[in-house]
């Protein structure tokens, strides 16, 4: 008996770091997922094959989440696959996530916004359309990050996009009220996101926490973030252990925010 058996996941940005701990993680505790990434190649096909060994279903859906045609087509594919969604973790982002105040033009910004606030928005809308019409509930997960409550140079774009999304979840839990529908947001801290040696591991090789001397003081619990450690959160938010949580943001980071000197 898993804590999610049966149940249905699509999981964005899914290829490998936290996504692929996600789908691994929530597969293992039997629901069927889709992993979402702009990339389909050897690397997503293995992510979801080392899901499938749970013995669930699990696919993968190629496709653009920052804009709506993008994100009705991959959950349309999902639901095609899956015959419905009951949970939907908007995790994608794209590498060169800081960019320096006067370096960051108008196309940088949309870019941000578009992945990070408009493909959120619109794929809980649009997964949250399919748990109302099916009358079961669901759960919406968005990956914030510790960079939505202090700022760091040259992380602003960044940091406006993770703060909307801990808004979003608040108008999200309030405007689906009644629906069954959890929203909510995780914020990790710094989280290793290299694909691990060993093909069914969820977590890469964890930071060498000693190389990096400035983390001692800003991290209480002493390492790196896991991928494993954001995957027990959604799993946490996603399964009946989290159904009373609703329209909050879970920070995930050792303790790094408690510091405030990040
Ligand atoms: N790793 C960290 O330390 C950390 C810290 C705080 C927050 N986060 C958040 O956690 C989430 C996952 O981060 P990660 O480090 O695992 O990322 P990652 O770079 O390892 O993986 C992100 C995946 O998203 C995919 N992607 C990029 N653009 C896409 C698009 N338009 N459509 C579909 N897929 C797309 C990429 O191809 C990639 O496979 C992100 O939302 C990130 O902001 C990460």
């Amino acid at each position: 008996m898993g804590l999610l058996d049966g149940k249905r996941a699509l999981i964005t940005g899914a290829r490998k770091g936290i996504g692929r701990g996600i789908a691994l993680t929530l597969a293992r505790e039997g629901a069927n997922v889709g992993l979402n990434d702009l990339i389909e190649d050897d690397v997503t096909q293995a992510s979801a094959a080392v899901c499938a060994r749970s013995g669930v279903k699990a696919t993968v859906h190629q496709g653009d989440v920052s804009t709506v045609a993008g994100v009705n087509a991959v959950i349309d594919a999902f639901e095609r696959e899956h015959g419905g969604i009951d949970i939907l973790v908007n995790n994608a982002i794209f590498p060169d996530q800081s960019r320096p105040f006067f370096e960051t033009d108008e196309a940088y910004w949309d870019r941000m916004m578009d992945l990070s606030l408009k493909g959120y928005f619109f794929a809980g809308q649009r997964a949250a359309k399919s748990m109302v019409a099916q009358g079961t509930g669901g759960s919406i997960i968005c990956l914030s990050s510790v960079h939505s409550y202090v700022a760091i140079k040259d992380w602003t774009a960044y940091g406006v996009a993770k703060m909307g999304l801990r808004r979003m979840v608040k108008g999200m839990a309030v405007d689906l009220a009644g629906t069954g529908i959890n929203a909510n947001c995780i914020a990790p801290g710094a989280i290793v996101n290299t694909l691990p040696a060993e093909e069914d591991a969820v977590d890469g090789e964890p930071y060498d926490f000693e190389a990096r001397p400035a983390w001692k003081t800003r991290i209480p619990a002493q390492r790196g973030g896991l991928p494993s450690d954001i995957a027990n959160a959604v799993l946490y938010l996603s399964s009946p252990l989290g159904s009373y949580v609703n329209g909050e943001t879970i920070l995930v980071d050792g303790g790094m925010i408690a510091t405030s000197s990040m």
